[in-house]
């Protein structure tokens, strides 16, 4: 019998990933493709969209000339991306307008503020389940329509579309220009403060809040059903998914039971909590996002905490301090000294997420005596992704009314022994980590193969579930509550920095 596959790509912040899986969840083959990052002025981060699909159309036939496999053995190509990042182009050329603006740009922070003192403010959190943050699509989007002569009348025609992304990439996909189909699912829809978080449909009144034209918005989709073929990159091979990054994590951690969690360390780090098939509003800083939506199923919801800088703080360190020359290596400066020496870094780089959501914070490193190394400021590095970790758990505890028992974890810097324990420390809960640490694309695959009937359920799903490592809490409590202490100290010195 000929062997069949499922390919999964995922479309980060700083690369593009694409991956053939096989029956039992297994990497068959994988290949990668870095995007640049464009700087152009202070707080803003921006992409070019058509490098993003060039790489997705030269990765994809080659993930499959890797591994020897034939397009018609892929049963089905399931999309994650990176969220909110913003993207509009021309329906007739298939050119993107301007660039795509990255969710970690902050170039919106006054017109956020403008719109929060404007009437029907209140209906952002209330519709959306998000607070009106510089983090997401709709202001952004806004700031396009704005800055770009005549970009509003042709967005009102529909000549112009906006998506994130999937909707790029799966628009691309179908055929582009010659009838590419513009479609988004209901995880990146729920990021964009535009959809009604219980309907799961655009909402009227917060299109008009934002002034944006219902024309140029894609259709929302379940995360697992059948968006259309590929006639480009990969022809023939079928489209049945597109999550979130942070969803599809979800999904391939196989968190599908309610009180189920992970958290994802990437360049930012997100902890998603399944909260089961009713919205939960927070009221300790989290978002209410959609978890994902299989076909006509009821959609399950999640808890999220995310935190904008982890992974990138320890780049930072690298390529902006050259205190190491490669990521790993921070784990071994970390190891030089016992401890922080009474040194934390705070890194408010686009204000501060959750669960303070402060766009006026900025980075901050406090503590410093002729006694701190460069050993303590590794560590100071790393301990920050802790305790953003402990910050965000706490918010979800006291929302959910439940103790975390175990925090599942994935991404990059779930490879840093040293980090991973100390998380476990600090929460206090074990921190187990899979197999298959590629859970974001296994997610996609998942959502994907179940749409066109490779996995039968979610059961069949969960018993791929393997784990490779566990971290257990050893940390002293006093201590562990005396450093927190510190670090809440610390962040309250990064509020109000920007004026
Ligand atoms: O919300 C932003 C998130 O989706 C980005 O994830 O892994 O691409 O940095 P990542």
């Amino acid at each position: 019998m000929v062997a069949r596959y499922v390919m999964s790509v995922d479309q980060g912040t700083t690369s593009t990933r694409c991956i053939l899986f096989d029956h039992g969840g297994r990497l068959v083959s994988v290949t990668q493709r870095e995007h640049r990052q464009r700087y152009p002025k202070p707080g803003w981060v921006e992409h070019d969209a058509t490098e993003i699909w060039r790489n997705l159309e030269h990765m994809a036939p080659e993930a499959l000339s890797r591994a020897g496999v034939d397009a018609s053995q892929v049963v089905a190509l399931g999309i994650a991306n990176q969220r909110e990042t913003t993207v509009l182009w021309d329906r007739h050329t298939g050119n993107p307008v301007g660039r795509a603006v990255v969710w970690q740009d902050t170039r919106t922070d006054e017109l956020v503020e403008e719109f929060a003192g404007q009437p029907g403010a209140e209906l952002v959190l209330e519709r959306s389940g998000l607070p009106l943050a510089t983090y997401f699509s709709a202001p952004r989007l806004r700031w396009l329509l704005d800055h770009t002569p005549g970009l509003y009348e042709r967005a009102e025609r529909g000549d112009v579309l906006f998506g994130t992304m999937e909707s790029w990439l799966v628009w691309n996909l179908t055929g582009g220009v010659d009838g590419g189909v513009h479609v988004t699912d209901v995880t990146n829809a729920s990021r964009t403060l535009l959809m009604n978080i219980e309907t799961l449909r655009w909402d009227k009144d917060l299109l008009e809040f934002f002034g944006i034209p219902a024309a140029m918005l894609p259709e929302i989709r379940s995360n697992a059903e059948l968006y259309g073929t590929a006639t480009k990159a990969v022809p023939g091979v079928r489209i049945s998914a597109a999550l979130g990054d942070q969803q599809a994590a979800l999904f391939g951690q196989t968190c599908f039971a309610q009180g189920e969690a992970k958290c994802t360390y990437g360049t930012g780090s997100f902890l998603l909590l399944n909260t089961g098939t009713v919205p939960v509003r927070s009221s300790h800083g989290l978002l209410t996002t959609v978890g994902y939506r299989i076909g006509d199923e009821p959609a399950v919801y999640a808890l999220e905490g995310s935190i904008a800088v982890t992974g990138s703080l320890v780049q930072w360190f690298r390529d902006s301090l050259g205190l190491i020359t490669t990521a790993p290596e921070i784990e071994t400066l970390a190891r030089t000294v016992e401890d922080n020496g009474g040194c934390y870094i705070v890194p408010a780089f686009s204000g501060l997420f959750a669960p303070h959501w402060r766009a006026d914070a900025r980075g901050i490193i406090v503590g410093l005596t002729s006694y701190i190394t460069k050993g303590h400021l590794a560590r100071a590095v790393l301990e920050a992704t802790g305790w953003q970790t402990r910050e965000v758990v706490d918010a979800m505890n006291a929302d959910s009314g439940l103790e975390l028992s175990t925090l599942k974890v994935d991404g990059g810097m779930t490879a840093d022994n040293l980090l991973m324990q100390f998380i476990a420390d600090v929460l206090p809960a074990p921190v187990v980590r899979p197999m298959v640490a590629e859970t974001v694309s296994l997610g996609a695959a998942y959502a994907a193969g179940l749409a066109v009937g490779y996995w039968p359920d979610l059961e069949g799903l969960r018993r791929n579930w393997h784990r490779a490592a566990q971290w257990l809490p050893s940390m002293d409590a006093e201590r562990r509550e005396s450093e927190y202490a510190n670090w809440k100290r610390a962040v309250e010195r990064t509020f109000g920095w920007v004026r």
